[in-house]
């Protein structure tokens, strides 16, 4: 096989043909330079010498780089929400939830690690528990869980300390859409505006209210009502991942407590109530069908004498 040598740009260039492609590589950037892939296929180090272990090094590893991206992705969602950019904080929302639903899947791949396989390493792992996932944490104080006490067990490690110190305290993204609510007139208490934000929120009936104008005049409110949507999927897939971790934990090791000292299942069955987005939730409960295209029951009988629409079938 020929090797061809160039020169393109100051930097070295070679071609060759290989099954009828003609393929070339530089060496500016290579893939393993730029995806530092030496690092990263280097970083699956087991502590036992049970070959199941890999498998529940690797889809850590693989959670840990999409909650990465989600932390990344909610960055740039604040923002655009901060300059208004409604339509493109959609377009951010909806790739978080997507990666959201990949992580759910993923959940499949560890389920083939049955109760055996996991007890041949188990006692390898000593305390270490995903419960100590600084990224995790990170996650749900940047979307609107704010529980101040769970930074303490990252105090010997001052950069994972303060990244968790910085989320704590800046406003989450609920925090952001609630602050665009005001902007667009909404009558939002000032209290939720410029608050503590380390604190937990405190769901309140005026932002509930706020929801339910938006919801109930969807067409008024199109861009604020097609965000909510994409937060409210947000959520959703966020509890369908706790929920099947929580599941996939109950198949794989039962009712016994974590290595990270909890309950276990029982704690995760407990996490499935967090909530993000409170307002967004209970504003559902207080909905009423839409004068168009909903319940024409019950609009006949909220609009007696008013004409009812042909072919109604529940008539
Ligand atoms: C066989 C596999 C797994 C088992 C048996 C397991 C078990 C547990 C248990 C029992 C807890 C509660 C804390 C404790 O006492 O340790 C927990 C928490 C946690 N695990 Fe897992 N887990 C598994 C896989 C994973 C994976 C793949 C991830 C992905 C990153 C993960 C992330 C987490 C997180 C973030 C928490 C904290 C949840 C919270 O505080 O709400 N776990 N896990």
């Amino acid at each position: 096989m020929t090797i061809r040598k160039t020169i393109e740009d100051g930097v070295e260039t070679f071609e060759a043909e290989i099954d009828g492609e003609t393929i070339q590589w530089d060496r500016g950037l290579s893939y393993a330079r730029h995806l530092q892939t030496q690092q990263l296929l280097t970083s699956q180090v087991p502590v036992s010498d049970k070959p199941d272990e890999m498998l529940f090094i690797i889809i850590h590893q693989t959670m840990e780089l999409w909650i990465k991206l989600m932390l990344h992705e909610a960055d740039i969602a604040m923002q655009q929400i901060r300059a208004d950019q409604l339509g493109k904080a959609q377009k951010t929302l909806d790739r978080m939830a997507t990666v959201l639903r990949h992580m759910i899947h993923s959940w499949e791949v560890l389920a083939t690690l049955s109760p055996h396989d996991f007890l041949t390493f188990r006692g390898f792992l000593r305390k270490a528990s995903g419960f100590q996932s600084h990224q995790y944490r990170e996650l749900e104080f940047c979307l609107g869980l704010k529980r101040a006490d769970l930074v303490m067990i990252h105090n010997d490690d001052d950069q994972k300390r303060l990244a968790l110190e910085a989320a704590l305290h800046a406003p989450s993204l609920y925090d952001e859409l609630l602050r665009l609510l005001s902007r667009r007139g909404f009558d939002i208490p000032e209290g939720h505006l410029d608050r503590d934000f380390s604190q937990p929120y405190q769901a309140d009936e005026m932002v509930e209210d706020a929801w339910l104008e938006i919801y109930t005049n969807v067409d008024k409110h199109w861009d604020l009502y097609s965000l909510a949507e994409k937060v409210t999927a947000l959520e959703y897939y966020f509890q369908e991942w706790r929920f099947k971790h929580m599941k996939t934990v109950s198949r794989v090791i039962g009712h016994k407590p974590g290595t990270g000292g909890s309950s276990g299942v029982t704690y995760l069955v407990k996490a499935l109530e967090l909530q993000f987005f409170p307002e967004l939730w209970a504003m559902r409960t207080r909905m009423n069908a839409p004068k168009q295209g909903g319940n024409y029951a019950e609009d006949a009988a909220t609009n007696a004498g008013e004409a009812q629409p042909k072919g109604c079938p529940y008539d």
